[in-house]
């Protein structure tokens, strides 16, 4: 523990971002990451900086405000607007935001450049070589691909120039020694294999750093006609919103070397080359990490501004949350590799995992605290059964093993921790039946303990999800009567089990996650074109949904009459819902067990999932048929059918025949 009782510093940086006014959802996966990272170690006692910002120089950002008739500056301030309104919707929550054209930054780089050229580790000559525009790349004859720029395949222009130049060979030895007695600078470890057999073997060649015809840039102080070209510009960026060279540089004595830079695979080279470089010749220490993560594609691709595939965060995060739309991410893709973004893949984890796993358990637990116990649990038995041990000892040790994933940043890996707990809570719900227990004035005390366990784990769940999802723990904490501080905080989940008092009084809210129609919101984003499409188009690809929903409510094909003795046949009950839950890997069916009194229970499903939330229904009386020969569901044996009406709006009801019956009464 270090000065405030706290464990050390965190410093953690996203790159700067090239002003686009389309953003898409692979920078926001990158932004998304680095403050999940951020809160985490805030959350479990860490002084954490994390520094985000724009890359602003270059001559793609002239050309774009020419085309404009604007300034480059008023150009960029315009686009940088929108960038910090995008971190905002999304909760990035950094504590610094550079700008390449702040004033403190193009300081700190002339005094840079200065001070390497006066070392003689930079030098004046001549460039001749390939650059290309949009990518802002130069290249040499060799690695061009058939004559265009090898990244983006459109054509280079042919450049000769007088330029400054960075002597990186000189540091070449000294690079290979620092990375291979440092397994960990560069992770995931697969790229450093990439970086030393692709770029530090062959031999480095001395950088450009500067250039005589883009005009926007960082003018070098001792020679007006140049400007500092690209990546010494972008880099500094680490150290020169710390204040590092002026004379208020506390934030760089206290944060620098920064813990981890976290950088897209195809910036890790200029990370953890020119960098690393850079830094040891200005005689200062190397950051601890570089992280290179995994693209977000779409279709295969890359999604870029400039592949045209782009996915819209701000679209995302009005229509279905920040919290869900940093949970997708954060959840679906192993960080460090490529991950497919697919919107449907989005909307069935938003029902499955939020709406369903954790939104249902929240619900369920507060729904029967305040039945059983009018809001607040009075009276417990303590733990002495092994359903209650089992899942106190999980919850006890999970935040280790989430605290351990994230450190090697694998968020998915600790989602899925959190979410085991959840999965838990549930079984537990089915094993320990509280609406059974609820019927027993003499098992009052066991209830206690029951609903009480499941309101400690809901708690810790709400602390653990903060870091990836901040807004949803509040409403958790509210729903739970959570008003003291000192409960949500990660100390208070490593302490051992049972720090709610038992005494807190629930107050059931809103739906965490609404339930999301799938088929409804995917059609939303069909092209306005194929809405309009012609006939063919219709006819090859029917709308599926206005062909189910038809097909759903079309009378059925009546017959005129029928005998009386054939309606006799069918045998209807009235019967209680004992339990209910969502069929997992259906969108449709919930599972309902059914009492029908001195008739037994039996299992029946029905396709009416997205009408009912599954816990509101248990208690109730249904009307069902008893007598229809069993049929196999979604591998699931259903031992009959439950009754419900639909309207032409989709307005369904399940049939009920008011209370007064008991459960198995026939029903004609
Ligand atoms: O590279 N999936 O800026 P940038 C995942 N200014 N990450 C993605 C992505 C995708 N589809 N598309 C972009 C720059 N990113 C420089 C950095 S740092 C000193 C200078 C990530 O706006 C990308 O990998 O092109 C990178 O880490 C970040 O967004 C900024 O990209
Ligand atoms: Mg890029």
């Amino acid at each position: 523990m270090g000065e405030n009782g706290k464990k050390g510093t965190f410093y953690i940086t996203t790159p700067i971002y090239y002003p686009s006014d389309n953003l898409h959802i692979g920078h926001a996966y990158c932004s998304t990451a680095a403050d999940s990272m951020a809160r985490f170690k805030k959350l479990t006692g860490y002084d954490t900086y994390f520094l985000t910002g724009t890359d602003e120089h270059g001559q793609k950002i002239e050309r774009k405000a020419r085309d404009k008739g604007v300034t480059p500056q008023a150009y960029v301030d315009h686009i940088v607007e929108g960038i910090k309104g995008l971190w905002k919707l999304m909760d990035i929550e950094y504590d610094d935001f550079i700008r390449t054209t702040d004033d403190r930054h193009v300081k700190c780089v002339q005094k840079l450049f200065k001070q390497l050229y006066d070392q003689g580790d930079i030098y004046k000559s001549e460039y001749e070589g390939w650059y290309c525009t949009p990518c802002e790349s130069f290249w040499t004859e060799l690695q061009l691909k058939d004559g265009c720029c090898p990244d983006c395949g459109r054509p280079v222009e042919k450049t000769r120039e007088e330029s400054y130049f960075f002597r990186m060979s000189k540091y070449q030895d000294w690079l290979i020694q620092y990375i291979e007695e440092h397994p960990d600078f560069i992770q995931p470890s697969s790229r450093t294999n990439e970086m030393m057999n692709n770029f530090l073997k062959p031999g480095l060649e001395d950088l450009c750093v500067s250039r005589t015809s883009i005009r926007w840039g960082i003018p070098v102080t001792f020679d007006e006609k140049h400007t500092v070209y690209v990546w010494l510009d972008a880099l500094s960026n680490y150290i020169s919103a710390l204040g590092y060279g002026t004379d208020h540089d506390e934030l760089y004595r206290k944060y620098w070397p920064a813990d981890v830079h976290l950088v897209g695979k195809e910036i890790v080279r200029f990370h953890t080359i020119i960098w690393p470089i850079m830094l040891h010749a200005l005689g200062l220490p190397l950051p601890r990490q570089v992280f290179g993560h995994g693209w977000l594609v779409l279709d295969g691709k890359k999604m870029g501004k400039s592949v045209g595939n782009v996915v819209d965060p701000v679209v995302l995060c009005e229509r279905y949350s920040s919290d869900a739309v940093r949970y997708f991410l954060m959840r679906e893709m192993p960080f460090g590799s490529d991950g497919e973004f697919n919107l449907k893949a989005m909307l069935t984890r938003i029902n499955s995992d939020l709406a369903n796993d954790l939104g249902n358990l929240v619900s369920r637990t507060v729904a029967m605290i305040e039945k059983y116990f009018g809001g607040a649990i009075n009276v417990m038995d303590g733990v002495d059964e092994s359903v209650d041990r089992a899942l106190w000892e999980l919850a006890e040790q999970t935040p280790a093993q989430v605290e351990k994933q994230v450190n090697a940043f694998q968020f998915a890996a600790a989602l899925q921790e959190i979410w085991k707990l959840i999965d838990a809570c549930n079984k537990y719900i089915d094993a320990t039946q509280p609406w059974v227990l609820g019927k027993d004035e003499g098992r009052r005390a066991r209830l206690g303990t029951v609903l009480y366990t499941l309101a400690e784990c809901v708690r810790r769940v709400a602390v653990m999800i903060s870091f990836v999802m901040p807004r949803t723990p509040e409403r958790i904490f509210e729903q739970l009567g959570v008003t003291d501080e000192a409960l949500k905080t990660w100390d208070s989940i490593c302490a051992p089990f049972g720090a709610l008092p038992m005494d807190t009084k629930v107050c059931k809210g809103p739906a965490l996650f609404p339930r999301l129609d799938i088929t409804k919101e995917l059609e939303r984003d069909q092209p306005k074109a194929e809405a309009e499409a012609p006939k063919e188009a219709a006819k090859e690809a029917p709308k599926p949904r206005k062909e189910e929903k038809a097909k759903k409510h079309e009378a059925p094909e009546f017959p005129a009459e029928i005998a009386f003795d054939d309606f006799c046949k069918c045998k209807m009950q009235v019967a209680r819902v004992l339990a209910c839950e969502k069929v997992e890997k259906s969108n449709k069916l919930l599972k309902f067990r059914l009492s029908f009194g001195k008739d037994g229970e039996r299992t029946i499903l029905s396709g009416i999932a997205k009408y009912y939330q599954p816990e509101e229904l248990v208690g109730k009386q249904v009307v069902a048929i008893t007598n229809l020969a069993p049929r196999k569901i979604a591998g699931i044996e259903s031992q009959g059918m439950i009754l419900s009406a639909v309207d032409d709006a989709d307005n369904l009801r399940l049939m009920s025949v008011g209370e007064g019956v008991e459960d198995g009464a026939i029903v004609g």
